[in-house]
């Protein structure tokens, strides 16, 4: 007889991204969430995904998944653009708990925000190269029309904590401003972009609706897990008050965590409480 094992609604959240640009859609389950726990793996040995090819990114997506799954996790959120392009269906394959990616969430909250249905999307060359943004927003509204542009120069801007530099400005105004007359909303379609926020808006016009994929992600894992009865409890973290990157969130790279928790403070104002290094193929995955 055919029985699905319930999960323990205590167990972790899993968050996956090639590195540490998936910090911004932990923040946002955090900020949406804060009765759950996290646990984060940065594949920061095997960044950047956003130039690599289908099965690469795909082979390395499901080694992550099932890096998470095997520390218990009630549900995994694929906070890589790229990845959730790219490999949602080989993650599903692969996992037999809920995978939620940020590409239709974004989509969704693009169509149910934007009044003339004229959407930008900004991403890394692989997610516009897959057109999986144009295809999701166009299967919440057949009747919108979607220009997608790479902005791959974003990356290292926020990374070097550049956001609000001349030279993000400069680099925001060559990308996006011939899209300031041709669209009513744009799509943060990368993790790193809602560091740069505020040159893009700059860049696009205020009439530009922005939407933020990790956050719209952040509410549609709420309701998801409200629905399969998987909500965490503040009793089950063993805190009422959380704090970003607090001992309770688990945060594992694959290589460089120095620079990680360089960058995580950088982006989110603090350093992981608990941060290791740990391989996540091969044989050493079995130690870890
Ligand atoms: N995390 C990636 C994304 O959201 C950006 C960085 C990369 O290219 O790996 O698409």
């Amino acid at each position: 007889m055919w029985c699905e094992v319930a999960l323990d609604r205590n167990l972790p959240i899993g968050i996956f991204d090639s590195g540490v640009g998936g910090l911004t859609v932990y923040r946002a389950l955090h900020e949406h969430l804060p009765n759950e726990r996290f646990v984060y793996l940065g594949d920061t040995a095997r960044v950047p995904y956003g130039t690599k090819s289908l099965a690469t990114v795909e082979s390395y997506a499901v080694e992550n998944a099932q890096f998470l799954a095997a520390h218990g996790i009630k549900l995994l959120v694929v906070a890589c653009n790229t990845a959730s392009a790219l490999a949602l269906p080989a993650i599903r394959r692969a996992l037999d708990i809920d995978v939620v990616g940020v590409i239709g969430p974004g989509a969704r909250a693009a169509v149910a925000s934007s009044s003339g249905k004229r959407i930008g999307v900004i991403a890394t060359e692989s997610t516009v190269h897959s057109g999986a943004y144009t295809r999701a927003i166009a299967k919440a509204d057949p009747s919108a029309t979607v220009v997608e542009r790479a902005c791959p120069l974003f990356v290292p801007l926020a990374e070097e904590g550049w956001a609000d530099e001349d030279v993000a400005r400069a680099v925001a105004e060559t990308y996006l401003k011939d899209l300031r007359s041709s669209i009513d909303t744009l799509v943060l379609g990368c993790t790193h972009y809602p560091i740069l926020k505020s040159v893009i808006q700059e860049s696009v016009g205020g009439h530009v609706g922005l939407i933020d994929s990790g956050e719209a992600t952040a509410v549609e894992v709420r309701s998801l897990l409200k629905e399969k009865g998987l909500a965490g409890s503040a009793s089950g973290t063993g805190a009422l008050e959380r704090q970003l990157c607090d001992d309770l969130d688990h945060f594992y790279v694959t290589d460089a965590a120095e620079r990680f928790a360089r960058v995580a403070e950088r982006f989110l104002g603090s350093k992981p409480a608990r941060l290791e290094a740990v391989e996540v193929w091969g044989e050493d995955r079995l130690k870890a």
